[in-house]
């Protein structure tokens, strides 16, 4: 089956700070996958690589077919491939409904912006109630669900999400998973950073660890570890 993105034996990084090391990952069609791993180990850098906003120094990017190794970013969401980054990179003076018009500017997404709209406010009816509140004013977790909204409004073919619930409360972030949940079922695959590795098996097929700039260890929902092995993973054999 062809692949839809493959990432292989890629290095990159920040100048003479190599973070990733000749890292490969792949999507087969139809699945999505999670990255996670220790703060500051290379999962961000490793979407932004993806995004086009670094260029790797070795190793090929391929998207949907295309080589994109070294394409401009609006090439990369014009091909489909769109990032929600991690934390908060609204502006803030800007309301809901003008920064989600804003994400539409691509060429890829202009024609589109009335329908994908209309998708953003039925998948998060709260940014609907405050279309005309400021970015600034709104709750962490609205945000976030802007953040995504915004990466909707682009028409996403592949949809890359950088740590979505973070900082959420445990039941924001069921809502903000189950949204996620539904953004995949529509038949946009996804590749979703987290922390929690049991949230992550609930939202994609499968797991890539992510240490030191490498994959460490690969994890299969099908065959997936429990709490216990997946507690280890994390903290060695002391856990339990
Ligand atoms: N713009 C930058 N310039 C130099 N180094 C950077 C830059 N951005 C990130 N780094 C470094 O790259 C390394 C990997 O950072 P990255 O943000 O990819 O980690 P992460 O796995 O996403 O971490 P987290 O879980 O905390 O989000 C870190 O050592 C970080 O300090
Ligand atoms: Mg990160």
């Amino acid at each position: 089956m062809e692949r839809l993105l493959d990432v292989s034996g890629v290095t990159a990084g920040y100048g003479s700070i190599t973070v990733l090391r000749n890292i490969s990952i792949s999507l087969d069609r139809g699945e999505s996958i999670g990255l996670f791993g220790p703060n500051g180990h290379g999962k961000t850098t490793l979407l932004q690589t993806i995004s086009g906003l670094l260029t790797p120094t070795q190793g090929t990017i391929s998207f949907n077919g295309a080589d994109i190794t070294g394409a401009k970013p609006h090439d990369i969401v014009n091909a489909g491939l769109i990032q929600s980054p991690q934390g908060n990179t609204l502006f803030g003076e800007m309301q809901v409904l003008e920064t989600l018009e804003l994400a539409s500017i691509s060429k890829r997404a202009r024609d589109d912006k009335a329908s994908n709209l209309q998708r953003v406010f039925d998948l998060f009816p709260r940014l609907d109630e405050r279309r005309t509140q400021k970015a600034r004013t709104l709750s962490g977790g609205e945000r976030q669900m802007l953040s995504i909204g915004c990466a909707l409004m682009c028409s996403p073919s592949l949809l890359m999400l950088d740590e979505p619930t973070l900082g959420l409360s445990p039941r924001l972030k069921r809502e903000l998973g189950d949204a996620v949940g539904n953004i995949a079922k529509s038949g946009v695959p996804l590749v979703v950073v987290e922390q929690d590795v049991e949230f992550l098996l609930s939202l994609t097929e499968r797991l890539y660890m992510i240490e030191h700039g490498e994959v460490v260890r690969e994890i299969d929902r099908a065959s997936a570890p429990d709490h216990n092995s997946i507690m280890k993973l994390y903290f060695g054999e002391a856990a339990h």
